[in-house]
């Protein structure tokens, strides 16, 4: 599912790379949980692999699709078919509801909408989600920005589900939350993701994780760059 090599990146040009990974695979369906020191470039790795920005040099290959190769507007409709994102600070648009919220990459994405209209409607689709996750119905008459930091974070990850995209990626989502509330986000995500054969690769600075996981990757061993700096 996620094929790297030979990846180099500096954010600025000429500046020695802050990544610098000769090869890291990741296989369909896998979960990965990916520890690193702050600045060791997580969030950077995974900005490359769902092509938010360009590597300087190297081969990303995510799903059968070269992403390195994809120019600026290819790698958007790339990022939004094929990958679910979820962020540290969720990222909902406030004023919309859960449900609002969770269609977005479906308005954005023909293959996402697609997938979640296969076997009923969109809107039914992001409502089960949202009760999978742990969300009650009741929540989705109030905006997303009048819900707690764990409900937030339930709407987000909805949104990263919807459609089936093939790589989950999410970047330290329960830092907000207590011991308990991590685990039981994770399970419930996890089910969800093994329902589709998604894989996962999710970062966080919280090691006690890493035991839900198959797989944890340390940054500072596949990046030779080192970083720190
Ligand atoms: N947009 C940017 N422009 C320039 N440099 C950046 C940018 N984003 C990150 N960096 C630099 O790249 C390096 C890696 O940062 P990155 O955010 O990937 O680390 P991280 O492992 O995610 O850290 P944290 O655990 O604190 O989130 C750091 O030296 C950082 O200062
Ligand atoms: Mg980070």
């Amino acid at each position: 599912m996620i094929d790297v090599q030979d990846l180099r990146f500096s954010w600025v040009k000429k500046a020695p790379p802050v990544l610098s990974v000769d090869q890291f695979n990741v296989g369909k369906g896998e979960h990965v949980f990916v520890q690193g020191p702050s600045g060791s470039g997580k969030t950077t790795l995974l900005s490359l692999l769902g092509g938010v920005v360009p590597p300087t040099s190297g081969k990303i290959v995510i799903n059968d699709i070269e992403v390195s190769s994809l120019t600026g507007a290819k790698r958007d409709q790339f990022r939004v078919d094929e990958i679910g994102f979820i962020f540290q600070m969720f990222n909902l648009i406030p004023y919309l509801s859960p449900v609002q919220n969770v269609l977005l990459p479906c308005r954005f994405s023909d293959k996402r909408r697609h997938n979640a209209g296969a076997s009923r409607s969109i809107k039914r689709e992001a409502e089960r989600l949202l009760s999978q996750l742990g969300l009650g119905a009741e929540l989705n008459r109030r905006s997303s920005g009048a819900l707690s930091v764990g409900q937030q974070q339930r709407v987000a990850a909805a949104r990263a589900l919807i459609g089936s995209p093939g790589l989950i990626i999410a970047d330290e989502p329960t830092s907000a939350l207590d011991a308990d509330a991590r685990v039981s986000f994770l399970q419930l995500l996890f089910e969800e993701c093994d329902r589709t054969d998604a894989t996962v690769l999710f970062v966080s600075h919280d090691a006690a994780l890493a035991g839900q996981f198959a797989r944890t990757v340390n940054l500072k061993e596949i990046n030779q760059a080192g970083v720190a700096q």
